[in-house]
């Protein structure tokens, strides 16, 4: 892993770059601005091509797929598509359509792209369609022989159970080497994120006190406030806790829990995560609150007496020597009252005898804890407790925070996916998901995917059901603390 945000020591091999799944949403919200935002910042190849490509009945001229790369820059890129970094790089995209059974269009859209690059460049390939595809285009890869000399990024959710992931991986290892396959879990490329690991294993002060000693609990929250945005048929096929848990929040856990690698190459920080998800209990359903916002049955393509949950909070335990006793609850839902991600430790209080009348907070001001946001920019605070000035020993909150916006000029601040999309292309297997690791989070949560409790209902702009209380007794969800 390349550790800091400034350039890498080198650049990519020469790629063209193959995007599946080039007409749909993820394409046009992140794939597309991010590709033109690592070009612009000169974090691309020399060389490159990049190829879209989607089932020909979805099929796009060149022409018609670099207006559609426009129109997607202009509204969700930070980099504008103006001026001569755009021309270049709109002169670097083309289309080729390609089928299981009739991948022709594709295979000549590659072959004139190496052509026109020279050399032997490398294939990257990146799989943004629906899981239900994921093994019908790796099968094309293989048979076409175009997954020689490549790479290939798998979106998640990868499967839908253990079973379904154990036969995607079955799937992928017949064409591809392990080394070759880039999972992709875009909040591991979250500068935010990284930063757990700089926190916890560069500084004398955290590093002591991470464990059940001194921590009372952890809590990983995700709200969100959008909701599924138009995506029913998406999401009734995978639910919050399979878009959001299994998938962004147990990584991010994997971060917050793990022992020191050995060194952070993607061997070493790979396998102290998989160590992790080897000591989550599994999931016991008695401790999951699954939730529905009132209205979600009306969206266009959901089920009139749907069961999916647009709403999941659960608590988890990690069994081994560090954590012990020490709860971990993670939340995260659609329609709900503010979009935040955060991680917060509690820490346990000293027994404060000594100061008469204890702190005598209000109840919206905080103490004792750590919180790390890792939303972009990002900012890591530390709540603690001091004495408020006068002639008595009276104590009251305080803070110290560090913000991520006013704390380093960023030459090169790059977004989850632009980031992974650099990683993959250099090769560097760090941030992204192996099939062991994968597998095992299915494995924790066979119990809740076979025996899912009933969904409750919330209000659009709340912090999910009433029954979230209880689910966290005796502590409290930090969320909502009065940060925007
Ligand atoms: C995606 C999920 O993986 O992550 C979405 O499918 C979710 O449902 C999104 O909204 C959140 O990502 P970000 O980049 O907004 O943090």
């Amino acid at each position: 892993m390349n550790s800091s945000s400034h350039t890498p020591d080198h650049a990519p091999d020469d790629h063209v770059i193959v995007l599946f799944g080039a007409t749909g949403d993820l394409a046009k919200r992140k794939l597309l601005p991010g590709l033109f935002h690592l070009a612009k910042s000169g974090l691309l190849p020399k060389n490159y091509q990049i190829i879209g490509s989607a089932p020909a009945s979805f099929a796009m001229s060149g022409e018609q797929f670099r207006a559609h790369a426009r129109s997607a820059v202009a509204e969700f890129g930070l980099a504008k598509p103006t001026g001569a970094d755009w021309r270049e790089f709109e002169s670097r995209l083309t289309f080729g359509a390609a089928d299981p059974d009739d991948p022709k269009p594709l295979l000549e859209a590659v072959q004139q792209a190496e052509e026109s690059l020279g050399g032997s460049p490398r294939r990257l390939f990146h799989l943004a369609v629906p899981p239900s595809a994921f093994g019908s285009v790796v099968g094309m890869l293989g048979q076409t022989r175009l997954a020689e000399n490549s790479r290939v990024i798998i979106e998640k959710p990868f499967g839908t159970d253990l079973a379904s992931a154990r036969k995607l991986t079955g799937i992928v290892h017949s064409v591809f080497d392990e080394s070759q396959v880039f999972r992709i879990d875009h909040f591991l490329g979250k500068e935010s994120v990284d930063n757990i690991l700089a926190l916890r294993f560069a500084n004398g002060l955290f590093e002591p006190i991470w464990n059940r000693d001194h921590i009372s609990h952890v809590q990983i929250d995700v709200p969100e406030a959008i909701s599924i945005e138009g995506r029913a048929q998406f999401f009734e096929g995978t639910g919050a806790f399979r878009d959001m848990i299994v998938t962004h929040l147990f990584q991010v856990l994997g971060f917050v829990a793990m022992e020191p690698p050995v060194s952070i190459t993607a061997k070493h920080l790979r396998d102290e995560k998989a160590k992790v998800f080897e000591a989550l209990r599994p999931i016991d359903v008695r401790k999951v609150v699954r939730g529905q916002y009132h209205g979600y049955r009306d969206e266009p393509g959901v089920a009139p007496d749907s069961q999916t949950e647009t709403f999941v909070a659960l608590q988890m335990s990690v069994d081994n020597w560090r954590w012990s006793g020490v709860p971990f609850y993670l939340r995260s839902g659609k329609s709900m009252a503010q979009r935040r991600q955060t991680v917060t430790l509690g820490l346990k209080e000293p027994t404060l005898r000594m100061f008469s009348g204890g702190p005598g907070l209000r109840s919206d001001q905080r103490c004792n804890e750590i919180v790390i946001d890792f939303d972009d920019p990002g900012w890591i605070a530390v709540r603690f407790l001091a004495k408020q000035p006068g002639p008595t020993m009276r104590l009251g909150a305080a803070e110290m925070t560090f913000s991520y916006d006013d704390s380093f000029h960023k030459m090169h601040g790059l977004e989850g996916y632009e980031r992974l999309i650099l990683e993959a292309m250099l090769g560097d297997q760090s941030l992204f998901t192996r099939s062991d690791e994968i597998e095992r989070l299915w494995e924790v949560a066979t119990p809740l995917l076979e025996d899912p409790p009933p969904v409750e209902f919330y209000d659009h702009g709340s912090w999910g059901p009433d029954a979230i209380r209880h689910l966290i007794a005796p502590h409290k969800w930090y969320l909502p603390d009065g940060r925007e």
